[in-house]
C-alpha cells in the first residue's frame, strides 16, 4: 500500500512536502487489511509481543514498570489489564510484527526516500494516552476503529529534529504551557474511520478519543530527510575517498593534537573545502539516492 493510495495528490506531495495539517478521506474498508481490532485483541491476549513492541501509556506517561516485569516479555496479562483500567497501548515497530504492516512499511520509504515507523494505538473510550506534545517527524495518523480527536496548536519550534528542539528533550517552556493552559486550539480534527490525518513536525497536538468506542489508529511516522542529513552524505563520501590518500593516513604529531592543533585544522579546513568542490556530482547522487532507501 503506497503514500499514492493514502492521500490525494501525492506527486504534488513528493515534490512539495506540505507544512499544514491535511485530512484525507478513505474507504475505512481499505485499511482492513493492515489492522483491525480484532487483530489487535490477538495481539494482545496471545502474549506473543515483546517488550520491544509495546508501550503503555496512561496520564500522559509511559508506564515502563508494566511493560518490563517479565524481562524480554511483558507479564502475562499486563497488557490487557492496562487497557482495562482506562490506559493506552502503543504497538511499536508494527512493521516487524505484522506482514502488511512490513509491506507498507517498505513502500513508504521506498516511495519517500525518508526514514519511516510504524506504530498502532489503542484507547479505551474517554481516555487520553499522550497530552499536549509535539513530535520531530511529520505524521500520518490512519484511524482504523473508533474516533478521536485531535487539537492541534501551531509550531513553537521551526523544523524540530530528533537531535534539535525536539519536545522529549526539551519539554515546554513556562510561557509554552502558560500559552496552552488558556489559548483555544487552532483547530480540531476529528477522525472517522478511513481518515487520514496530516500532521507535520512540530504542530503541538493532545489526541483524545471521542465516543462509546474505543479508538485505533496507525501512526506512520516519517523521519525528514534534512539539509543536514545531506550534508552529512556529502561529508561521508570525502571522507571516505580521503582513506585511499597516504597523506591523509599521515599522522598527526601529538604535540599538535594536544597543545596547538591550529596550523592542523587549517590544513585540513583547505583540504575539505577543495574535496568538496572536486566531489563528483554523479557520484554524490548515486550515494544520496541509495542512503536515502536505506532502511533507518
Ligand atoms: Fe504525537
Amino acid at each position: 500500500m503506497s503514500l499514492r493510495s493514502l492521500i490525494d495528490n501525492p506527486d504534488e506531495v513528493l515534490a512539495s512536502w506540505p507544512r499544514e495539517p491535511r485530512r484525507y478521506r478513505r474507504d475505512p474498508a481499505s485499511f482492513e487489511h493492515l489492522l483491525t481490532l480484532a487483530d489487535v485483541d490477538q495481539l494482545i491476549d496471545s502474549g506473543c509481543v515483546a517488550t520491544r513492541n509495546v508501550s503503555l501509556l496512561k496520564d500522559s506517561k509511559i508506564l515502563e514498570r508494566y511493560t518490563y516485569a517479565d524481562g524480554d516479555m511483558p507479564r502475562r496479562g499486563a497488557l490487557r489489564e492496562h487497557l482495562d483500567s482506562g490506559g493506552t497501548i502503543s504497538l511499536r515497530a508494527l512493521e516487524t510484527l505484522v506482514p502488511s504492516i512490513a509491506q507498507l512499511y517498505r513502500d513508504l520509504q521506498n516511495e519517500t526516500g525518508y526514514g519511516v515507523h510504524v506504530n498502532a494505538y489503542l484507547t479505551p473510550a474517554g481516555a487520553q494516552g499522550l497530552k499536549y506534545h509535539y513530535d520531530p517527524y511529520v505524521t500520518l495518523i490512519l484511524q482504523l476503529a473508533g474516533s478521536k480527536a485531535w487539537p492541534v496548536h501551531d509550531p513553537f519550534v521551526t523544523n524540530p529534529v530528533r537531535e534539535y528542539g525536539s519536545y522529549h528533550t526539551n519539554g515546554f517552556t513556562d510561557e509554552q504551557l502558560q500559552f496552552l493552559a488558556n489559548t483555544p486550539p487552532k483547530a480540531t480534527y476529528t477522525l472517522k474511520p478511513g481518515d487520514v490525518f496530516w500532521l507535520p513536525r512540530g504542530y503541538v497536538h493532545s489526541p483524545y478519543t471521542v465516543g462509546d468506542e474505543p479508538s485505533l489508529h496507525l501512526t506512520v511516522a516519517f523521519k525528514e530527510r534534512t539539509y543536514h542529513w545531506l550534508a552529512q552524505q556529502l561529508a561521508e563520501e570525502v571522507l571516505a575517498q580521503a582513506l585511499v590518500d597516504p597523506s591523509m593516513r599521515e599522522e598527526v604529531q601529538p604535540v599538535a593534537v594536544t597543545a596547538d592543533p591550529s596550523d592542523a585544522i587549517q590544513q585540513m579546513r583547505v583540504y575539505l573545502i577543495g574535496a568538496l568542490i572536486k566531489l563528483d556530482a554523479e557520484e554524490a547522487a548515486t550515494r544520496v539516492m541509495e542512503a536515502a532507501r536505506r532502511p533507518v
